[in-house]
């Protein structure tokens, strides 16, 4: 037989195996089984190299702004610590549990901004990490990146100042910390569109 005769034949053996396991529900998907080294490495790379090819740094702005990080500071408070975390803490229900464990953005550097708007801005497929561009405009998000790249040299207490006064973002209580999960939160967008949440 023609070399080629027996490589089509492997290849129908590999895919009928593959999709063996898959039928059979031989792959165990839970959360708290983790991936081979193997698959862990490939997801990795394949997420590395996705992100890297479609992020760009298009209308960056001053991320030095001091307006623009406390604008971010509130919606991170409302929409990310829960799997993020706030100075301080070491993990939540929501971020133990997840898999792959979301990054600690109070310990992690935020090495290239462009590519962190991108992650915020479109999520990251079986991960956990949501699109926030389908329900919060650019610049609300270059607040956010501007926000977390400060994040990891901030104290609890600085942390806490900055979203009680941050106008990006009401609580209904005062006591924004503690009563968040209760409490109904409105969003105030920079195009000046509010909506509110009742959690
Ligand atoms: C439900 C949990 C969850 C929420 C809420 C969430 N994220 Fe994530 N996020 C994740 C996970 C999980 C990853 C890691 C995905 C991976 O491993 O590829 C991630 C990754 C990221 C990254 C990439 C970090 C890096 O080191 O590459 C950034 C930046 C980020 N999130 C920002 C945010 C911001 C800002 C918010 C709030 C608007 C947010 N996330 C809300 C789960 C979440």
């Amino acid at each position: 037989m023609k070399l080629i005769t027996w490589l089509l034949a492997l290849l129908l053996l590999v895919v009928m195996a593959v999709g063996g396991i898959i039928w059979s529900g031989g792959y165990n998907i839970a959360a708290d089984e983790p991936h081979w080294p193997l698959t862990e490495d490939l997801v990795e790379t394949l997420r590395d190299r996705s992100i890297a090819a479609r992020q760009s740094g298009a209308d960056m702005p001053d991320l030095d702004d001091e307006s623009l990080i406390r604008a971010g500071a509130g919606n991170y408070d409302a929409m990310c610590d829960g799997c993020h975390l706030e100075p301080g803490e070491d993990s939540t229900e929501l971020s133990m549990g997840l898999y792959p464990a979301p990054p600690d953005l109070t310990m992690e550097h935020i090495e290239d901004p462009a590519e962190a708007f991108w992650v915020i801005k479109h999520g990251i497929k079986m991960t956990g990490m949501p699109a926030w561009g389908k329900s919060m405009d650019d610049a609300s998000i270059w607040g956010m990146v501007a926000f977390i790249r400060k994040l990891p040299e901030m104290s609890e207490a600085g942390y806490h100042e900055l979203v009680v006064s941050s106008e990006g973002h009401t609580h209904g209580q005062a006591d924004a910390n503690d009563a968040r999960e209760e409490s109904a939160t409105v969003h105030v967008h920079a195009d000046g569109s509010e909506h509110v949440h009742e959690d």
